[in-house]
């Protein structure tokens, strides 16, 4: 019980790799603030975070509204009396040839994974400020260490996410808030459902083919599931990481190498 007695919120929480973090958090002894943009979904990981025996509260909105996220991180501070974890984890994913890429997909992409992700390290970051520090823990991936093609756009978001996390870390290490950053493969959720529902027919593949095949590319030759990047969410949540602050690290079966 590393988290017993702390407090954490988790956004893009109601499925996928922040339902595993949200759910790992919450075994590890941490009370939840479950948001997603789907109130439904954060309701469903909020009751499965009760019936662990944890407290918990559910805060829908959308991350990339910087008064909505910190309004949100206000509410899970009054609700469950502090806030040690921010684990902006919410983004959109987007396969398209780097020549097809239109202004709109830019903006919808940086406005979620980078706009997003600097409002919730702004938003938790002024409640931690006055409650002695924290842990600030971002989604990046391995598409944040090396461009990948049909994905440029946004890897170029993750790239950002890496920078926003070192130079956070710089910033606000005075104030006892530590800023770091999980990089997954390829992950089996529903945002790799969906891209393979774009790919597969382009490349000739059945459902789930593509993902399985690009799964290829790690050395650990398998699918990564959720629970493996929450297992080291968990770490960065966690005491053992006290010391590290503004790196991103890659979790994804030894595809990229750092
Ligand atoms: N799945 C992968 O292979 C993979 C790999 C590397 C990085 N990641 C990153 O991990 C994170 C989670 O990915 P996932 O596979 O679980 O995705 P997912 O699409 O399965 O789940 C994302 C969740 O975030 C929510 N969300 C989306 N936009 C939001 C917004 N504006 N505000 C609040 N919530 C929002 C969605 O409703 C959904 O519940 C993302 O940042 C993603 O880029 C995923």
């Amino acid at each position: 019980m590393s988290l017993a007695g702390k407090t954490a919120l988790v956004t893009g929480a109601g499925r996928g790799i922040g339902k595993a973090i949200a759910l790992r958090l919450a075994k590890d002894g941490a009370n939840i603030a479950v948001n997603d943009l789907n109130p439904d979904t954060a309701k469903a990981t909020a009751e499965e975070i009760n019936d662990l025996g944890r407290k918990t509260v559910v805060v829908p909105g959308d991350v990339s509204d910087r008064d909505k996220i910190f309004s949100i991180v206000d509410e899970a501070f009054t609700e469950l009396g502090s806030l040690d974890i921010m684990v902006n984890n919410a983004g959109i994913c987007q396969t398209k040839e780097l020549l097809e890429v239109t202004p709109q997909d830019l903006e919808d992409l940086f406005r979620v994974n980078v706009f997003g992700v600097l409002y919730g390290i702004q938003a938790a970051a002024e409640t931690m400020k006055k409650n002695g520090g924290g842990k600030i823990i971002n989604a990046a991936s391995g598409a944040g260490h090396t461009g990948v093609p049909q994905f440029s756009a946004y890897s170029a978001t993750k790239f950002g996410v890496v920078s926003f996390t070192q130079s956070a870390a710089m910033e606000l290490a005075e104030h006892k808030i530590t800023v770091n950053s999980y990089c997954p493969g390829i992950v089996d959720t529903d945002m790799w459902a969906e891209l393979d529902k774009v790919l597969g027919p382009k490349l000739g593949n059945e459902p789930r083919e593509t993902m399985t095949t690009f799964a290829q590319g790690a050395v650990l030759r398998r699918v990564e599931v959720p629970e493996d990047v929450a297992n080291f969410v968990s770490y960065l949540a966690g005491p053992d990481s006290d010391f590290m602050t503004g790196q991103s690290v890659v979790i994804d079966g030894g595809m990229v190498m750092r």
